[in-house]
C-alpha cells in the first residue's frame, strides 16, 4: 500500500520538509479513506453506503497519483498526468472514484518493467460510440457502458480518465477473464481488484474501456457520466 512506502521512506526523509508535509496530509486523507472501507466492508451485508455528491474529478485523479508516485519510484518507474484543460464536476462517490484508480494503477506498477512509465491522462467527449466500435472490430479489446439507457452512450458527454503503461500486457486470450472475481496471475493477488472496479463504475452508471498487448502495454479507460453538467473552460474562470 502507498502508505507503508511513505513510512518505509520517513527515516531517510527527516530533514525533507515537503516530504513531511505531503505525507502529513496523505496518511490524514488515506487513515479517513481507510476507515471509510472498513465501515463499508462491515456494513458488505446492509445496502452499500455510498457519499454521492458533486466531486472535482481532477482532484481526484491528482490525490491518487500523488498517493502512488512513491511507489512508483521505489520501482524506478515514473507516473505522469495530463489533463484536459477543461474543468468539470460529476457526480460521485470520491472514495470510489479513487479506489477505481488506485486498482488500475497499482496493476499497472505490478506489470512495469524497470524504469516502466505510466501515464494518466484526462479528456472530455461528447460520445462513447467510438469505443464499443474499436471493441466490435479488435478482438482483445474490452468494452462494457452501464449507461440506463442504449441512447445515453451516444448523446452523454462523458469524463475519461486513461491509465496506459508500458508493461507487460495482457494475452488476448486472458482478457475476457480479468474482470471475474479472484482471477490473478499473481502468488499475492487476490484477482478482487478489477471485480471492484467493474462494481464501482458500474454503480455509477460509468463505462470501462480496455485495450492490452502482450509485451507491449495496457491502456485502461474509465468514463463518467457529466451528468448533464456542462464542462467549464478554465480560461472563463480564472
Ligand atoms: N495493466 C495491466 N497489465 C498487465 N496485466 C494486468 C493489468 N491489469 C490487470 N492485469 C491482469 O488482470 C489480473 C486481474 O487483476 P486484478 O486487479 O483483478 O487482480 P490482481 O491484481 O491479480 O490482485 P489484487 O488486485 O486483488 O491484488 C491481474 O492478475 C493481471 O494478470
Ligand atoms: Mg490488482
Amino acid at each position: 500500500m502507498a502508505i507503508n512506502t511513505y513510512f518505509q521512506l520517513l527515516p531517510y526523509k527527516k530533514d525533507d520538509v515537503e516530504f513531511h508535509t505531503n505525507f502529513r496530509e496523505i496518511a490524514l486523507k488515506e487513515i479517513e479513506r481507510i476507515n471509510r472501507i472498513i465501515e463499508d466492508m462491515l456494513n458488505l451485508a446492509k445496502p452499500s453506503h455510498s457519499n454521492i455528491r458533486c466531486i472535482d474529478p481532477h482532484c481526484c485523479v491528482m490525490d491518487t497519483i500523488n498517493l502512488l508516485k512513491h511507489t512508483a519510484a521505489d520501482k524506478g518507474a515514473e507516473i505522469t498526468a495530463a489533463l484536459d484543460e477543461k474543468r468539470c464536476q460529476i457526480i460521485a462517490d470520491e472514495d470510489k472514484i479513487k479506489q477505481v484508480l488506485i486498482n488500475i494503477i497499482q496493476n499497472s506498477l505490478d506489470a512495469l518493467p524497470e524504469n516502466g512509465c505510466i501515464q494518466v491522462n484526462t479528456r472530455i467527449v461528447d460520445t462513447i460510440s467510438e469505443y464499443r466500435k474499436l471493441a466490435n472490430e479488435h478482438p482483445g479489446r474490452i468494452f462494457f457502458s452501464f449507461a440506463p439507457h442504449q441512447l445515453d452512450q451516444f448523446n452523454k458527454q462523458y469524463f475519461v480518465i486513461k491509465v496506459s503503461d508500458n508493461g507487460t500486457g495482457i494475452p488476448e486470450g486472458k482478457i475476457a477473464h480479468i474482470f471475474e472475481p479472484f482471477f490473478t496471475n499473481k502468488d499475492k493477488g487476490t484477482g478482487l481488484g478489477l471485480a471492484i472496479v467493474y462494481r464501482i463504475i458500474k454503480d455509477h452508471e460509468g463505462c470501462i474501456y480496455l485495450e492490452s498487448k502482450e509485451g507491449t502495454g495496457t491502456d485502461f479507460s474509465i468514463g463518467l457520466p457529466l451528468n448533464g453538467m456542462n464542462p467549464l473552460d478554465i480560461t472563463n474562470h480564472k
